[in-house]
């Protein structure tokens, strides 16, 4: 099921790096990319950064369009991914050759990927030439999330609805688990750290070592 959430969700969505596919429509045209360069960058207004190389097709739509969209694929769209990175819509009408379905997104023109676990949808809001590449700013539209993926963060819960993440070369990842962090401080206001399950079973070990071998000497007495 997906559900529409706050638009400041989008900050959260990007935590951990995940892969998106950067649609654009313009003059109905249509493009796709796969990008990794992208960045949570204020909250109010929500603002989002794609960094983009000018010699990406992606990178004309987005300037022309001034508008684009994030699709989060799972693991089942590595292999899309991939070849969507290697091929360039100045030469092939790559989302149509993929044959992947899409649906109309709810403010802006560029599709929406479907099988994709959430969706950002952006206004371009500036374009800032940095080094060789462009950061482009967008400002959150809408968002959409499937509910077995995201809950205020990514919940890492069935391995078919966890982001992918890219190590580089043709390799991807997805996150293993979800851990939640205790703090705990002293009065002085330092860190006391929690024991972990290892640190406690050694302990209790020693422990159990240190009363056997009290008890033996005091039977020795
Ligand atoms: C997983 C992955 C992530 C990528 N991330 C970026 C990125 O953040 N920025 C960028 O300019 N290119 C990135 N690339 C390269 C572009 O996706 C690639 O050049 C693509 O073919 C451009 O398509 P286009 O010309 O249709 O826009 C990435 C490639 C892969 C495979």
């Amino acid at each position: 099921m997906r559900r529409t959430l706050e638009v400041t969700e989008a900050l959260r969505l990007l935590n951990g790096g995940p892969v998106v596919l950067v649609t654009t429509r313009w003059r109905k045209q249509t493009d796709v990319m796969p990008a990794i360069w992208t960045t949570p960058l204020a909250h109010k207004p929500p603002l989002i950064g794609v960094v983009a190389h000018p010699s990406r097709h992606t990178h004309d739509m987005i300037r022309f369009a001034e508008q684009f969209a994030l699709n989060f694929p799972a693991r089942d769209l590595m292999n899309h991914a991939q070849y969507f990175g290697v091929v360039s819509g100045r030469d092939v009408e790559k989302l149509d050759l993929s044959k992947l379905p899409t649906f109309k997104a709810l403010k802006v023109d560029a599709p929406l990927i479907e099988g994709c676990i959430a969706h950002i949808e952006c206004g371009l809001e500036d374009a800032l030439r940095l080094g060789d590449h462009t950061l482009f700013v967008g400002r959150v539209l809408a968002v959409q999330a499937e509910s077995d993926s995201f809950d205020e963060t990514w919940l890492v819960g069935e391995p078919d609805y966890r982001p992918l993440h890219y190590l580089g070369s043709d390799r991807y990842a997805v996150l293993g688990e979800r851990l939640q962090a205790e703090l705990r401080t002293t009065e002085e206001g330092a860190i006391e750290l929690a024991e972990t399950p290892e640190e406690r079973e050694r302990r209790e070990e020693e422990e159990a070592r240190e009363r056997e071998r009290a008890q033996r000497e005091g039977e020795e007495e």
